[in-house]
C-alpha cells in the first residue's frame, strides 16, 4: 500500500468570498455541513474571518495564494461578495454606480481570475460559483447598477467556463430571487415592497438563506459534473412575473 500523500489525508477546501454576513454565511454553513473545510474572506472583519475587499487585486490574489499554501489544497470557491444602490439612470451619481460594478462585476472577475489561476496550477478539476441576481435577466427600476453589474456577472462567468472548461474547471453562477438578508432587510421597511414581491412569485414566497445555499452546494459537488457555464434561477417563479417597482412604493411612502 502506497503512503498517503498530503493531500489524500486533507478534506476537501473551500474559500466563500463575502462569507461574513447572509447568503454567503449561510453557504459557508452548509458547505462545511459537506465536509468541507470552509476559509471565510470578507471585507467585514469577524471571528475566523479572512479579510480582504474583492476589489482590491493584490488582496484578492494573495487570499487565494495564501488558502493553496496553507491547506495545500483548493477545490471549490463561491464568490457571494456584492453590495446595491438606489437611483433612477437619470439621477444616479456616477461614483455609486462605479461602486456597484466594481465590487458586483470586477470583484467577480478578480475572484474568478486569482482562483481559477490556483486551480490551473495545481491541476485540479474545482468548481467555481459567483452569486448574480433575478436582477441579471429582471430589470428592477431603480437598480440599474446593480442589475447592470449582474447581468454582466452572468456573462463573465460564461466566458470563464468557455475558457477554463479544458482544464476540468467548472463555472457557474446562481441567481436568487428575494432572500431576507442585511443587504435586502431595508428595502423590506418600505410599505408593500415586500407584498409586491410576494404576489408576483408564483411559489408566493421569498426564499431561505437555506435553499440557495443547497444550489450552491450543488454546483460546487460532483453532483453537477457535467455542468459549467450554467445560470441556475432559483426565485419561486419570479423571472416569470415582474419586478417590484420599488420607486413607486418609496414616492408613496413619502407622500401619502
Ligand atoms: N439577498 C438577496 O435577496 C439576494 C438576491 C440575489 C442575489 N444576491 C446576491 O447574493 C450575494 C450575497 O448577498 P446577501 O444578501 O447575503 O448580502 P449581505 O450584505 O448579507 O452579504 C454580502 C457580503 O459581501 C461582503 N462584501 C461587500 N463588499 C465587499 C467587498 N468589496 N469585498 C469583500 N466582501 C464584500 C459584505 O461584507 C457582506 O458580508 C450578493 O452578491 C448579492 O448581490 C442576494
Amino acid at each position: 500500500m502506497s503512503t498517503p500523500t498530503r493531500l489524500d489525508r486533507l478534506d476537501r477546501v473551500a474559500v466563500v468570498v463575502g462569507g461574513a454576513s447572509g447568503l454567503g454565511a449561510g453557504i459557508a454553513v452548509r458547505l462545511r455541513a459537506d465536509g468541507y473545510d470552509v476559509v471565510v474572506a470578507d471585507r467585514t472583519p469577524g471571528a475566523g474571518v479572512v479579510e480582504v475587499d474583492v476589489t482590491d487585486e493584490v488582496g484578492v490574489e494573495a487570499l487565494f495564494a495564501g488558502v493553496v499554501e496553507q491547506h495545500g489544497r483548493l477545490d471549490a470557491v463561491v464568490n457571494a461578495a456584492g453590495i446595491s444602490t438606489f437611483g433612477a439612470v437619470v439621477d444616479h451619481d456616477a461614483a455609486e454606480f462605479r461602486a456597484v460594478v466594481d465590487v458586483c462585476l470586477t470583484g467577480g472577475f478578480l475572484v474568478l481570475k486569482h482562483a481559477g489561476r490556483q486551480l490551473v496550477r495545481l491541476g485540479t478539476p474545482g468548481s467555481l460559483v459567483t452569486l448574480a441576481s433575478l436582477n441579471a435577466r429582471q430589470p428592477g427600476p431603480g437598480l440599474a447598477a446593480y442589475c447592470a453589474a449582474k447581468a454582466g456577472l452572468v456573462m463573465l462567468a460564461q466566458v470563464t467556463a468557455l475558457e477554463l472548461g479544458r482544464h476540468g474547471i467548472r463555472v457557474n453562477t446562481v441567481s436568487p430571487g428575494l432572500v431576507v438578508t442585511p443587504l435586502t432587510a431595508p428595502a423590506m421597511d418600505v410599505p408593500g415592497v415586500r407584498e409586491d414581491y410576494v404576489d408576483n412569485t408564483p411559489l408566493g414566497r421569498p426564499g431561505t438563506v437555506e435553499e440557495v445555499a443547497a444550489a450552491v452546494a450543488f454546483l460546487c459537488g460532483a453532483e453537477s459534473a457535467w455542468m459549467t457555464g450554467e445560470n441556475l434561477d432559483l426565485n419561486g417563479g419570479a423571472h416569470l412575473q415582474r419586478y417590484p417597482d420599488l420607486p413607486a412604493h418609496i414616492e408613496r411612502m413619502l407622500n401619502p
